[in-house]
């Protein structure tokens, strides 16, 4: 049995081509379905739905042999126990630093200064304020982001832009882009080699279905 780790939403529905492209089809819509294991059209083939943050803690523990996760949610879990052996390039977005229209920014990251950022990525955004020498104080948040400046809890912001829709819908732009994200396939590193008949054809089949760019 192959167990395949998906989160609900985009990452569902991206996947679903590439899965329809091995000839995996899932047979129960997670919308509607409350089951968390679905089946698929075969046997040797299930899904799990968890959280995008837990995927990778699913594959690394062997709660799943494979899953797929954002750069983002895999540089936050670092990656431990997970072979990454593929770049999907669905659910495509960047991390990017944003701040209130008028908000001075410039001045805020000056030599000596201390930024106050929300964020839900708090590695990614310690990892970039360290190397540009910004002093931050970090705040954890794990939604809804865009409100901690709006409220005056925080200066900034480090979250995903896609469309920048909700950026703007929130009175934010983006000051600074920290990195481009993707979608991963990742898988647990036993289950690589014990079963690697049937996971090697799945990630190849993947590679070659996967968009170009
Ligand atoms: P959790 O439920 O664990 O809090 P989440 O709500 O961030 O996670 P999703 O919104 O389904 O989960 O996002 C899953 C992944 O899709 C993210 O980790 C990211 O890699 C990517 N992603 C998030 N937002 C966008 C977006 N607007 N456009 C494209 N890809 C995105
Ligand atoms: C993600 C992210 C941003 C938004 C960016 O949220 O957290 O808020 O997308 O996309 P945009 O630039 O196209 O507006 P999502 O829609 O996944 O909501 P969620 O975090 O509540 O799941």
């Amino acid at each position: 049995m192959i167990t395949l780790a998906l989160s609900k939403g985009r990452i569902f529905e991206e996947t679903l081509p590439l899965l329809a492209a091995a000839g995996i089809e899932v047979l129960e819509d997670p919308e509607k379905s409350r089951k968390l294991i679905l089946p698929t059209n075969r046997a040797d083939v299930r899904v799990v739905l968890v959280r995008a943050s837990d995927v990778p803690t699913y594959v690394q523990f062997g709660g799943a042999d494979i899953g797929v996760a954002g750069k983002d949610v895999l540089i936050e879990h670092g990656g431990e126990g997970l072979y990454q052996p593929l770049d999907l390039k669905i659910a495509k977005c960047h991390v990017s630093v944003a701040v209130p229209a008028g908000f001075d920014y410039a001045y805020a990251v000056r030599q000596g200064a201390r930024l106050r950022v929300a964020t839900k990525y708090t590695a990614i955004a310690r990892e970039f304020f360290a190397q540009k020498g910004v002093h931050v104080d970090l705040v954890k948040l794990y939604g809804s982001m865009e409100l901690a400046p709006l409220t005056g809890m925080a200066d900034a912001i480090v979250d995903l832009v896609s469309t920048g829709n909700t950026l703007r819908a929130n009175n934010l732009v983006e000051v600074e882009r920290i990195m481009e994200i993707s979608s991963q396939l990742v898988v647990n590193q036993a289950a690589l080699r014990l079963k690697q008949a049937q996971l090697r054809p799945l990630i190849d089949v993947f590679a070659q279905a996967s968009p170009k760019n």
